[in-house]
């Protein structure tokens, strides 16, 4: 019987020192002002509706010129519309202004990456705003070489700004987003049952969906002690393991379509790059392939993760995104 209560009471011990860890990890904004810029984008709307949902104010840095639906869509998320002329420093500084942390969801090439972010950067400064977070949200830009992707080149120039200006800065990496395998990453081919992979078919890959992107996003934000980067994942699959998923899910064999190597990758990739008509596209399809020939060589890959830095564990993975953009009767 003692050795019963006993127990008891190391298990109540345990169970609150427990409830205190998961309480001191949840994220509450109550009181917090976060200032975001991009809000009126895919991952921006998302963060300032996860933000909301945390109890923090969201201020949404936006052009003065947004339409209409953007804004109610923006209010649907339950951030305040603050219009401001991004050029005009003393007015982006002011709409920073009292914010404990601006969050960058900016989206575009250099104009908008290194000019406008920088802009972004020097106003939060400028206002006395503790922390700041760019708009990276890609795989591990911090191990991928220089020269291979001309989007990580644009992160990797502006983290050698953020980092050396008077701003502590926070980042969150998530591989690609695993919305993107339903229809725009041409990974997984229905129409042939195959997945396609470069290189080996048994490299994981790192998927996150976006709106998991955006709630840890938003208890990053909200967390003074968070670290300069975190890297998280709701599913790291090798292309093998892909193809059984769509197997599984479909009742139809799924393989691996390996047309070549990394190299022959890259030369595909230059060639198509070559010949494609120059855009201010953020994402063109050789970008799309650069990004790609980062995920297979692994050089891209995010380790260790940070998924349980926070309470948030219900995380989407690529079998619960594929299955739910399959139609009713394959399932
Ligand atoms: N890992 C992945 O697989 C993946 C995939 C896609 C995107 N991403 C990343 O996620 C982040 C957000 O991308 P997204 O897809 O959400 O982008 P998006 O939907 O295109 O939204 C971009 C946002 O930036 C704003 N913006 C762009 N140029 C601006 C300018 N000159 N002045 C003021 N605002 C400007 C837009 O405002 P307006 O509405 O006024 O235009 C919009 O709010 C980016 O870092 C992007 O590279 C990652």
């Amino acid at each position: 019987m003692a050795r019963t209560l006993k127990l008891t009471a190391v298990a109540t011990q345990l169970n609150a020192s427990v409830q205190l860890e998961e309480g001191d990890a949840m994220q509450d904004g109550t009181g917090q002002i976060v200032a975001l810029a991009g809000a009126t984008g895919d991952l921006g709307h998302r963060i300032a509706a996860a933000l909301h949902a945390r109890g923090a104010t969201v201020r949404a840095i936006i052009r003065p010129d947004t339409s209409e639906g953007k804004l109610a869509m923006l209010r649907g998320t339950g951030a305040v519309p603050a219009p401001v002329d991004f050029g005009d420093a003393p007015a982006l500084a002011k709409s920073c202004s009292g914010a404990d942390m601006v969050v960058s969801a900016l989206n575009g090439l250099e104009p908008t990456m290194i000019d406008l972010q920088g802009r972004l950067l020097d106003a939060a400064i400028a206002a006395s705003v503790p922390r700041f977070m760019p708009s990276d949200f890609s795989l591990d830009f911090t191990k991928t070489r220089p020269g291979d992707n001309r989007n990580m080149d644009l992160r990797r120039a502006f983290q050698a700004r953020v980092d050396a200006a008077p701003i502590r800065a926070h980042s969150v990496l998530n591989g690609m987003f695993a919305d993107l395998l339903t229809g725009q990453a041409p990974i997984v081919l229905h129409k042939q049952r195959r997945v396609l992979c470069w290189g080996d078919a048994d490299q994981l890959l790192d998927f996150t969906a976006k709106d998991d992107v955006a709630e840890f996003t938003a208890d990053v934000a909200l967390d003074p002690q968070a670290a300069r980067f975190s890297r998280i994942a709701g599913s790291s699959v090798s292309a093998r393991q892909l193809a059984d998923t769509m197997t599984r899910l479909t009742g139809n064999p799924y393989t691996p379509l390996r047309p070549g190597g990394l190299g022959l990758f890259s030369i595909l990739i230059t060639l198509v790059r070559t010949f494609s008509p120059k855009t201010d596209e953020p994402f063109p399809a050789w970008q799309g392939m650069q990004y790609m020939r980062d995920m297979f060589s692994g050089r891209g890959k995010l380790t260790p993760l940070d998924n349980t830095r926070y309470s948030k564990t219900d995380w989407t993975s690529v079998e619960d995104v594929l299955a739910a953009s399959l139609p009713p009767k394959t399932l």
